[in-house]
Protein backbone atom coordinates (compact mmCIF):
# COMPACT_ATOMS: atom_id res chain seq x y z
CA UNK A 1 0.00 0.00 0.00
CA UNK A 2 1.29 3.19 -0.95
CA UNK A 3 1.92 5.61 2.22
CA UNK A 4 -0.86 7.56 2.13
CA UNK A 5 -2.85 4.49 2.82
CA UNK A 6 -2.51 5.54 6.13
CA UNK A 7 -5.37 8.13 5.69
CA UNK A 8 -7.99 5.62 5.20
CA UNK A 9 -6.77 3.41 7.77
CA UNK A 10 -9.38 3.71 11.50
CA UNK A 11 -7.11 4.98 14.34
CA UNK A 12 -6.72 1.94 17.62
CA UNK A 13 -8.20 4.01 19.82
CA UNK A 14 -9.92 7.87 20.39
CA UNK A 15 -7.29 10.21 21.79
CA UNK A 16 -8.76 12.46 24.88
CA UNK A 17 -7.16 15.60 24.63
CA UNK A 18 -3.38 15.15 24.92
CA UNK A 19 -0.85 18.36 24.34
CA UNK A 20 0.95 18.23 21.15
CA UNK A 21 4.87 19.40 20.73
CA UNK A 22 5.15 22.74 18.87
CA UNK A 23 7.77 23.27 17.16
CA UNK A 24 8.10 26.86 15.64
CA UNK A 25 5.86 29.43 17.35
CA UNK A 26 2.09 29.96 17.22
CA UNK A 27 0.99 33.47 17.11
CA UNK A 28 -0.48 34.71 20.65
CA UNK A 29 -3.67 36.14 18.42
CA UNK A 30 -4.30 32.44 17.32
CA UNK A 31 -6.76 31.59 20.05
CA UNK A 32 -9.53 29.09 19.93
CA UNK A 33 -10.55 25.12 18.13
CA UNK A 34 -9.80 24.52 15.37
CA UNK A 35 -13.01 21.19 14.51
CA UNK A 36 -12.53 18.88 11.70
CA UNK A 37 -15.04 15.88 10.73
CA UNK A 38 -14.40 13.18 8.41
CA UNK A 39 -14.48 9.41 7.57
CA UNK A 40 -12.78 7.73 10.10
CA UNK A 41 -13.56 4.04 10.46
CA UNK A 42 -13.90 2.07 7.39
CA UNK A 43 -13.62 -2.01 9.19
CA UNK A 44 -16.05 -4.01 10.58
CA UNK A 45 -15.79 -6.72 11.63
CA UNK A 46 -14.10 -8.86 8.79
CA UNK A 47 -15.79 -6.66 5.88
CA UNK A 48 -15.87 -2.92 5.28
CA UNK A 49 -17.19 -0.04 3.49
CA UNK A 50 -16.39 -0.07 -0.22
CA UNK A 51 -16.02 3.87 -0.29
CA UNK A 52 -14.26 6.93 1.46
CA UNK A 53 -17.18 8.32 1.85
CA UNK A 54 -18.99 5.59 3.74
CA UNK A 55 -16.25 5.84 6.92
CA UNK A 56 -17.81 7.08 10.21
CA UNK A 57 -17.65 10.20 11.41
CA UNK A 58 -15.04 11.28 13.51
CA UNK A 59 -14.56 14.74 15.02
CA UNK A 60 -11.04 15.92 15.41
CA UNK A 61 -10.67 19.21 17.73
CA UNK A 62 -7.53 21.08 18.18
CA UNK A 63 -7.32 23.61 21.13
CA UNK A 64 -4.65 26.55 20.68
CA UNK A 65 -4.02 29.14 22.60
CA UNK A 66 -0.85 30.91 24.13
CA UNK A 67 1.25 28.92 21.91
CA UNK A 68 0.22 25.86 22.62
CA UNK A 69 -2.37 23.28 20.64
CA UNK A 70 -4.23 20.28 22.16
CA UNK A 71 -5.69 17.35 20.43
CA UNK A 72 -8.45 15.17 21.03
CA UNK A 73 -11.05 13.15 18.80
CA UNK A 74 -14.38 11.00 19.36
CA UNK A 75 -15.99 9.33 17.24
CA UNK A 76 -20.08 10.40 16.64
CA UNK A 77 -22.57 8.44 18.74
CA UNK A 78 -25.57 7.82 16.26
CA UNK A 79 -27.24 4.57 15.28
CA UNK A 80 -25.13 4.07 12.32
CA UNK A 81 -21.84 4.33 14.27
CA UNK A 82 -23.07 2.10 17.22
CA UNK A 83 -23.84 -0.81 14.83
CA UNK A 84 -20.42 -0.55 13.68
CA UNK A 85 -18.63 -0.17 16.73
CA UNK A 86 -20.09 -2.26 19.43
CA UNK A 87 -22.27 -4.72 17.23
CA UNK A 88 -19.93 -4.59 14.43
CA UNK A 89 -21.94 -4.61 11.27
CA UNK A 90 -22.67 -2.64 8.67
CA UNK A 91 -26.86 -1.93 9.18
CA UNK A 92 -27.21 1.20 7.16
CA UNK A 93 -27.07 2.63 3.84
CA UNK A 94 -23.88 4.80 3.43
CA UNK A 95 -22.65 6.81 0.12
CA UNK A 96 -21.77 4.09 -1.41
CA UNK A 97 -22.24 0.86 0.54
CA UNK A 98 -25.82 -0.28 1.30
CA UNK A 99 -25.79 -3.61 3.30
CA UNK A 100 -29.98 -4.07 2.85
CA UNK A 101 -29.62 -6.68 0.07
CA UNK A 102 -33.10 -8.02 0.18
CA UNK A 103 -35.92 -6.34 -2.12
CA UNK A 104 -38.54 -7.08 0.90
CA UNK A 105 -36.46 -5.02 3.49
CA UNK A 106 -35.83 -2.62 0.77
CA UNK A 107 -39.36 -1.62 0.23
CA UNK A 108 -40.06 -1.71 4.51
CA UNK A 109 -37.38 0.12 5.47
CA UNK A 110 -37.21 3.68 3.57
CA UNK A 111 -38.03 5.32 6.78
CA UNK A 112 -35.70 3.57 8.93
CA UNK A 113 -33.24 3.87 6.05
CA UNK A 114 -33.48 7.95 6.09
CA UNK A 115 -33.14 7.90 10.08
CA UNK A 116 -29.45 6.61 10.86
CA UNK A 117 -27.32 9.51 9.73
CA UNK A 118 -23.28 9.48 9.42
CA UNK A 119 -22.41 13.08 9.41
CA UNK A 120 -18.90 12.76 8.43
CA UNK A 121 -18.74 15.73 5.95
CA UNK A 122 -18.76 19.12 7.43
CA UNK A 123 -19.44 21.11 10.73
CA UNK A 124 -21.22 24.22 10.60
CA UNK A 125 -23.21 25.99 13.16
CA UNK A 126 -26.91 27.16 14.02
CA UNK A 127 -26.49 29.76 16.40
CA UNK A 128 -24.61 28.63 19.23
CA UNK A 129 -25.14 25.15 18.43
CA UNK A 130 -22.78 23.18 16.71
CA UNK A 131 -23.56 20.83 13.93
CA UNK A 132 -21.94 17.57 12.34
CA UNK A 133 -23.09 17.55 8.42
CA UNK A 134 -23.54 15.34 5.89
CA UNK A 135 -26.07 14.96 2.73
CA UNK A 136 -29.17 13.34 4.55
CA UNK A 137 -30.74 16.41 6.06
CA UNK A 138 -30.47 15.07 9.56
CA UNK A 139 -27.67 17.36 11.38
CA UNK A 140 -26.70 15.63 14.52
CA UNK A 141 -25.44 18.07 17.40
CA UNK A 142 -22.32 17.74 19.45
CA UNK A 143 -20.55 20.10 22.26
CA UNK A 144 -17.43 21.24 20.40
CA UNK A 145 -15.42 20.71 24.20
CA UNK A 146 -15.99 17.67 24.76
CA UNK A 147 -17.45 16.73 21.12
CA UNK A 148 -19.37 14.34 22.82
CA UNK A 149 -22.81 13.57 20.52
CA UNK A 150 -26.15 15.62 21.71
CA UNK A 151 -28.11 14.03 18.71
CA UNK A 152 -30.24 14.57 16.10
CA UNK A 153 -31.57 17.75 14.93
CA UNK A 154 -35.10 17.70 14.28
CA UNK A 155 -36.42 20.42 11.88
CA UNK A 156 -39.42 21.76 12.64
CA UNK A 157 -40.80 22.35 9.26
CA UNK A 158 -42.36 20.56 6.22
CA UNK A 159 -39.89 21.23 4.05
CA UNK A 160 -39.14 17.59 3.21
CA UNK A 161 -36.28 16.40 0.50
CA UNK A 162 -34.32 13.46 1.31
CA UNK A 163 -30.80 15.02 0.10
CA UNK A 164 -29.05 18.45 0.84
CA UNK A 165 -25.30 19.71 1.11
CA UNK A 166 -23.07 19.52 3.74
CA UNK A 167 -22.43 22.80 2.68
CA UNK A 168 -24.52 25.09 3.72
CA UNK A 169 -23.72 29.19 2.41
CA UNK A 170 -24.27 32.17 5.02
CA UNK A 171 -26.25 35.06 3.10
CA UNK A 172 -23.84 37.66 2.44
CA UNK A 173 -26.62 40.08 2.85
CA UNK A 174 -28.47 38.62 5.54
CA UNK A 175 -26.13 36.30 7.45
CA UNK A 176 -29.00 33.79 7.42
CA UNK A 177 -28.12 29.97 6.66
CA UNK A 178 -28.92 28.70 3.09
CA UNK A 179 -28.80 25.88 1.43
CA UNK A 180 -31.02 23.32 -0.66
CA UNK A 181 -32.99 19.62 -0.19
CA UNK A 182 -33.53 17.46 -3.33
CA UNK A 183 -37.40 15.77 -2.86
CA UNK A 184 -37.43 12.99 -4.86
CA UNK A 185 -40.50 11.61 -6.19
CA UNK A 186 -42.57 11.62 -9.13
CA UNK A 187 -42.37 15.43 -9.44
CA UNK A 188 -38.77 15.71 -7.95
CA UNK A 189 -37.61 18.89 -7.14
CA UNK A 190 -34.70 21.29 -5.51
CA UNK A 191 -35.95 23.35 -2.92
CA UNK A 192 -33.59 26.44 -1.45
CA UNK A 193 -34.08 27.62 1.91
CA UNK A 194 -32.69 29.55 4.47
CA UNK A 195 -32.52 29.14 8.43
CA UNK A 196 -31.95 31.87 10.80
CA UNK A 197 -29.07 31.97 12.80
CA UNK A 198 -30.70 32.40 15.97
CA UNK A 199 -30.39 28.22 16.44
CA UNK A 200 -34.02 27.46 15.63
CA UNK A 201 -33.67 24.08 13.41
CA UNK A 202 -36.72 25.90 11.39
CA UNK A 203 -36.29 26.47 7.58
CA UNK A 204 -37.94 28.78 4.93
CA UNK A 205 -38.22 28.22 1.49
CA UNK A 206 -37.26 30.37 -0.78
CA UNK A 207 -37.53 28.83 -3.66
CA UNK A 208 -38.56 25.58 -5.73
CA UNK A 209 -37.31 24.01 -9.18
CA UNK A 210 -38.82 21.28 -10.80
CA UNK A 211 -36.43 18.20 -11.89
CA UNK A 212 -36.71 15.56 -14.04
CA UNK A 213 -33.61 13.70 -13.16
CA UNK A 214 -31.59 15.32 -10.18
CA UNK A 215 -28.64 16.12 -10.18
CA UNK A 216 -25.59 14.88 -7.61
CA UNK A 217 -24.43 18.26 -6.28
CA UNK A 218 -22.13 18.33 -3.06
CA UNK A 219 -22.20 22.34 -3.05
CA UNK A 220 -23.95 25.49 -4.53
CA UNK A 221 -23.39 28.98 -4.99
CA UNK A 222 -24.23 32.05 -3.55
CA UNK A 223 -24.29 35.85 -4.66
CA UNK A 224 -25.58 38.81 -3.16
CA UNK A 225 -28.69 38.42 -4.64
CA UNK A 226 -28.67 34.89 -6.41
CA UNK A 227 -28.49 31.01 -5.51
CA UNK A 228 -27.03 29.49 -8.33
CA UNK A 229 -27.39 25.39 -8.35
CA UNK A 230 -24.96 24.10 -10.64
CA UNK A 231 -26.34 20.93 -12.15
CA UNK A 232 -23.55 18.90 -13.52
CA UNK A 233 -24.41 15.75 -16.02
CA UNK A 234 -24.65 13.16 -13.05
CA UNK A 235 -28.00 12.58 -12.93
CA UNK A 236 -30.38 9.87 -11.12
CA UNK A 237 -33.82 8.87 -12.49
CA UNK A 238 -35.84 8.79 -8.84
CA UNK A 239 -37.20 5.21 -9.48
CA UNK A 240 -33.96 3.68 -9.60
CA UNK A 241 -33.07 5.34 -6.36
CA UNK A 242 -36.37 3.53 -4.81
CA UNK A 243 -36.15 -0.06 -6.68
CA UNK A 244 -32.45 -0.66 -8.07
CA UNK A 245 -30.91 -2.26 -5.20
CA UNK A 246 -27.50 -0.59 -5.79
CA UNK A 247 -26.22 2.10 -3.20
CA UNK A 248 -27.08 5.40 -3.23
CA UNK A 249 -24.54 7.32 -5.79
CA UNK A 250 -24.12 3.81 -8.17
CA UNK A 251 -27.91 4.97 -9.35
CA UNK A 252 -26.60 7.87 -10.82
CA UNK A 253 -25.62 7.87 -14.91
CA UNK A 254 -23.14 10.10 -16.10
CA UNK A 255 -24.67 11.75 -18.80
CA UNK A 256 -22.28 14.22 -20.50
CA UNK A 257 -24.90 14.93 -23.50
CA UNK A 258 -27.11 17.24 -21.00
CA UNK A 259 -23.75 19.56 -20.81
CA UNK A 260 -23.72 21.46 -17.20
CA UNK A 261 -26.98 23.37 -16.27
CA UNK A 262 -26.63 26.81 -14.15
CA UNK A 263 -29.85 27.73 -12.42
CA UNK A 264 -29.74 31.23 -11.30
CA UNK A 265 -32.18 31.55 -8.41
CA UNK A 266 -33.08 34.67 -7.16
CA UNK A 267 -33.72 34.88 -3.83
CA UNK A 268 -35.73 37.93 -3.01
CA UNK A 269 -39.07 36.42 -4.75
CA UNK A 270 -37.30 32.27 -5.08
CA UNK A 271 -38.23 32.91 -9.14
CA UNK A 272 -35.20 30.86 -11.31
CA UNK A 273 -34.17 33.62 -13.45
CA UNK A 274 -32.28 31.70 -15.77
CA UNK A 275 -31.42 28.02 -16.88
CA UNK A 276 -27.85 28.37 -18.49
CA UNK A 277 -26.01 25.66 -20.69
CA UNK A 278 -22.14 24.77 -20.03
CA UNK A 279 -19.87 22.48 -21.22
CA UNK A 280 -20.13 18.98 -19.30
CA UNK A 281 -17.73 19.03 -15.96
CA UNK A 282 -18.14 17.91 -12.49
CA UNK A 283 -17.37 19.03 -9.02
CA UNK A 284 -17.55 18.45 -5.45
CA UNK A 285 -16.77 22.37 -4.16
CA UNK A 286 -17.95 25.33 -5.16
CA UNK A 287 -14.88 28.11 -4.56
CA UNK A 288 -16.89 31.12 -4.26
CA UNK A 289 -19.00 33.37 -6.61
CA UNK A 290 -20.45 36.93 -7.55
CA UNK A 291 -22.82 39.40 -9.54
CA UNK A 292 -21.07 42.10 -11.69
CA UNK A 293 -23.26 44.55 -14.18
CA UNK A 294 -25.51 41.89 -14.67
CA UNK A 295 -23.13 38.94 -15.14
CA UNK A 296 -22.35 36.15 -13.01
CA UNK A 297 -18.84 35.09 -11.85
CA UNK A 298 -18.68 31.17 -10.75
CA UNK A 299 -15.95 29.57 -9.43
CA UNK A 300 -15.44 25.99 -8.81
CA UNK A 301 -13.40 22.80 -8.67
CA UNK A 302 -13.91 21.33 -12.44
CA UNK A 303 -13.17 17.67 -13.27
CA UNK A 304 -13.21 16.55 -16.48
CA UNK A 305 -16.01 14.05 -15.65
CA UNK A 306 -17.26 12.40 -12.79
CA UNK A 307 -14.88 9.05 -12.30
CA UNK A 308 -13.40 11.02 -9.42
CA UNK A 309 -16.18 8.82 -7.30
CA UNK A 310 -14.93 5.65 -8.70
CA UNK A 311 -11.66 6.68 -7.90
CA UNK A 312 -12.62 7.33 -4.40
CA UNK A 313 -13.75 3.66 -3.65
CA UNK A 314 -11.27 2.11 -0.58
CA UNK A 315 -10.20 -0.68 -2.71
CA UNK A 316 -8.67 1.59 -5.62
CA UNK A 317 -7.15 4.54 -3.57
CA UNK A 318 -5.00 1.54 -1.58
CA UNK A 319 -4.22 -0.34 -4.36
CA UNK A 320 -2.85 3.72 -5.69
CA UNK A 321 -5.05 3.74 -8.89
CA UNK A 322 -5.02 6.99 -10.56
CA UNK A 323 -6.82 10.13 -8.84
CA UNK A 324 -8.15 13.00 -11.38
CA UNK A 325 -7.44 15.95 -10.56
CA UNK A 326 -9.58 19.43 -10.18
CA UNK A 327 -8.89 22.02 -12.03
CA UNK A 328 -10.01 25.64 -10.48
CA UNK A 329 -12.26 27.36 -13.47
CA UNK A 330 -14.20 30.48 -14.03
CA UNK A 331 -17.73 30.35 -15.51
CA UNK A 332 -19.24 33.88 -16.49
CA UNK A 333 -22.75 33.66 -17.07
CA UNK A 334 -24.36 35.93 -19.29
CA UNK A 335 -28.40 35.94 -18.07
CA UNK A 336 -28.90 38.05 -21.08
CA UNK A 337 -27.21 36.97 -23.92
CA UNK A 338 -27.83 33.34 -22.52
CA UNK A 339 -23.72 32.36 -22.98
CA UNK A 340 -21.82 29.97 -20.17
CA UNK A 341 -17.78 30.92 -20.90
CA UNK A 342 -15.07 29.00 -18.56
CA UNK A 343 -11.37 29.58 -18.37
CA UNK A 344 -9.11 28.46 -15.61
CA UNK A 345 -7.50 30.05 -12.51
CA UNK A 346 -4.52 28.44 -12.87
CA UNK A 347 -2.14 26.04 -13.54
CA UNK A 348 -2.54 23.86 -10.77
CA UNK A 349 -4.96 21.25 -9.15
CA UNK A 350 -6.90 22.41 -6.70
CA UNK A 351 -9.73 20.51 -4.41
CA UNK A 352 -10.90 21.11 -1.04
CA UNK A 353 -10.60 25.20 -1.22
CA UNK A 354 -11.31 27.60 0.68
CA UNK A 355 -11.64 31.66 0.99
CA UNK A 356 -11.40 34.58 3.32
CA UNK A 357 -15.44 33.78 3.94
CA UNK A 358 -16.44 35.98 6.22
CA UNK A 359 -14.89 39.02 4.29
CA UNK A 360 -15.08 37.69 0.71
CA UNK A 361 -17.98 35.03 0.58
CA UNK A 362 -20.49 36.20 -2.19
CA UNK A 363 -18.10 39.16 -3.53
CA UNK A 364 -15.22 39.76 -5.76
CA UNK A 365 -12.53 37.83 -4.02
CA UNK A 366 -8.67 37.51 -4.69
CA UNK A 367 -7.37 34.77 -3.13
CA UNK A 368 -8.52 30.64 -2.71
CA UNK A 369 -6.60 28.01 -0.94
CA UNK A 370 -6.74 24.52 -1.67
CA UNK A 371 -4.89 20.76 -1.78
CA UNK A 372 -3.91 19.75 -5.27
CA UNK A 373 -1.36 17.15 -6.46
CA UNK A 374 2.47 17.74 -7.81
CA UNK A 375 2.52 18.86 -11.31
CA UNK A 376 -1.20 17.49 -11.93
CA UNK A 377 -0.34 13.78 -11.16
CA UNK A 378 -2.40 10.89 -10.61
CA UNK A 379 -0.03 8.71 -9.19
CA UNK A 380 -0.36 9.41 -5.91
CA UNK A 381 -3.02 11.21 -3.27
CA UNK A 382 -2.86 15.05 -2.75
CA UNK A 383 0.20 16.35 -1.78
CA UNK A 384 0.28 19.90 -1.66
CA UNK A 385 -1.08 22.82 -0.20
CA UNK A 386 -1.54 25.56 -3.61
CA UNK A 387 -2.67 29.29 -3.06
CA UNK A 388 -3.42 31.17 -6.25
CA UNK A 389 -4.60 34.50 -6.97
CA UNK A 390 -7.20 34.53 -8.90
CA UNK A 391 -7.03 37.79 -10.32
CA UNK A 392 -3.17 36.33 -12.41
CA UNK A 393 -3.28 33.17 -11.62
CA UNK A 394 0.28 33.47 -9.52
CA UNK A 395 0.79 30.45 -7.57
CA UNK A 396 2.51 29.48 -4.06
CA UNK A 397 2.85 25.91 -2.79
CA UNK A 398 3.89 23.91 0.55
CA UNK A 399 5.28 20.61 0.05
CA UNK A 400 7.24 17.91 1.60
CA UNK A 401 8.95 14.82 0.54
CA UNK A 402 6.27 12.01 1.84
CA UNK A 403 3.21 14.18 2.85
CA UNK A 404 -0.34 14.69 2.56
CA UNK A 405 -2.19 17.44 3.89
CA UNK A 406 -5.54 18.07 4.00
CA UNK A 407 -8.14 20.96 3.70
CA UNK A 408 -6.58 24.16 4.79
CA UNK A 409 -8.21 26.94 6.95
CA UNK A 410 -7.74 30.12 6.78
CA UNK A 411 -8.03 32.49 9.99
CA UNK A 412 -7.97 35.92 9.58
CA UNK A 413 -5.89 38.05 11.80
CA UNK A 414 -7.53 40.28 13.80
CA UNK A 415 -6.82 43.60 13.26
CA UNK A 416 -4.01 45.30 15.41
CA UNK A 417 -1.91 42.29 14.80
CA UNK A 418 0.23 43.83 11.79
CA UNK A 419 -3.19 43.26 9.47
CA UNK A 420 -3.45 46.13 6.74
CA UNK A 421 -6.80 44.76 5.73
CA UNK A 422 -4.87 42.68 3.24
CA UNK A 423 -7.39 40.02 2.45
CA UNK A 424 -4.52 37.16 2.56
CA UNK A 425 -3.72 38.58 5.98
CA UNK A 426 -3.67 35.39 8.62
CA UNK A 427 -2.96 31.87 8.62
CA UNK A 428 -3.59 28.61 7.44
CA UNK A 429 -4.02 25.87 9.09
CA UNK A 430 -4.12 22.18 7.80
CA UNK A 431 -3.25 18.74 9.36
CA UNK A 432 -0.70 16.63 7.49
CA UNK A 433 -0.12 13.08 7.73
CA UNK A 434 3.68 11.74 7.41
CA UNK A 435 3.64 8.30 5.69
CA UNK A 436 7.59 7.79 7.07
CA UNK A 437 6.52 8.20 10.85
CA UNK A 438 3.18 6.76 10.39
CA UNK A 439 1.63 10.43 11.94
CA UNK A 440 0.03 13.84 11.53
CA UNK A 441 1.01 17.10 12.20
CA UNK A 442 -1.17 20.13 12.25
CA UNK A 443 0.72 22.65 10.09
CA UNK A 444 0.05 26.42 10.66
CA UNK A 445 1.47 28.57 7.67
CA UNK A 446 1.44 32.25 7.50
CA UNK A 447 -1.24 32.56 4.94
CA UNK A 448 0.19 35.61 2.48
CA UNK A 449 4.04 33.96 2.27
CA UNK A 450 2.72 30.63 2.33
CA UNK A 451 5.77 29.98 4.44
CA UNK A 452 5.52 27.62 7.79
CA UNK A 453 5.36 29.34 10.98
CA UNK A 454 4.80 26.25 13.71
CA UNK A 455 4.02 22.94 13.48
CA UNK A 456 1.81 20.66 16.53
CA UNK A 457 2.62 16.92 16.76
CA UNK A 458 0.64 14.19 16.70
CA UNK A 459 1.76 11.15 17.82
CA UNK A 460 -0.52 8.87 15.26
CA UNK A 461 -1.66 9.31 11.52
CA UNK A 462 -4.75 11.35 11.67
CA UNK A 463 -7.33 9.72 9.09
CA UNK A 464 -7.78 12.13 5.82
CA UNK A 465 -10.50 14.21 7.18
CA UNK A 466 -12.79 16.52 4.39
CA UNK A 467 -13.96 19.86 6.29
CA UNK A 468 -13.77 21.61 9.84
CA UNK A 469 -14.26 25.26 11.25
CA UNK A 470 -11.98 27.19 12.83
CA UNK A 471 -13.72 29.09 16.00
CA UNK A 472 -12.41 31.73 17.90
CA UNK A 473 -12.07 32.16 21.57
CA UNK A 474 -13.08 35.81 22.42
CA UNK A 475 -10.65 36.96 24.84
CA UNK A 476 -12.28 39.12 27.51
CA UNK A 477 -10.18 40.68 30.49
CA UNK A 478 -7.75 37.65 29.60
CA UNK A 479 -10.43 34.91 30.28
CA UNK A 480 -12.06 32.57 27.81
CA UNK A 481 -15.35 33.66 26.69
CA UNK A 482 -17.75 32.67 24.44
CA UNK A 483 -17.45 31.10 20.89
CA UNK A 484 -17.16 33.78 18.54
CA UNK A 485 -17.19 32.78 14.69
FE1 LIG B 1 -17.31 18.77 0.57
Amino acid sequence: MAGFGLGFQSPGEETHAVELAVRGRIPEWLSGVLLRNGPAKFEVGGTGFRHWFDGQAMLHRFAIGRGRVEYANRYLDTPSSQAVLQERRIRYQEFATDPCRNMFARFFTPFLRSRPVNPNVNISRFGDRFVALTETPLPVEFAPDTLATLGVVDYDDRLGGQFTTAHPHQDPVTGDLVNYVTHFSRRSEYRVYRQRTDGTPQRELLGRHRVDEPAYMHSFAITARYVVLVEFPLVVNPYRLLLSGRPFIENYRWKPERGTRFVVMDREDGRVRAVLSGPACFAFHHINAWEEKGRLFIDLCAYQDSSIIEALYLDTLRAGGPLPQASPMRYCLDPEAGTVTGEPLAGESLELPRIAYQQRNGRPYRYAYGVGSRDGRTDDFLNQLVKIDVRDGGTLLWREEGCYPGEPVFVAAPPGHDAHGAEDEGLVLAVVLRSATASSYLLVLDARTFQEVARAEVSHAVPFGLHGIFVRHQLRSGTRGEFGS
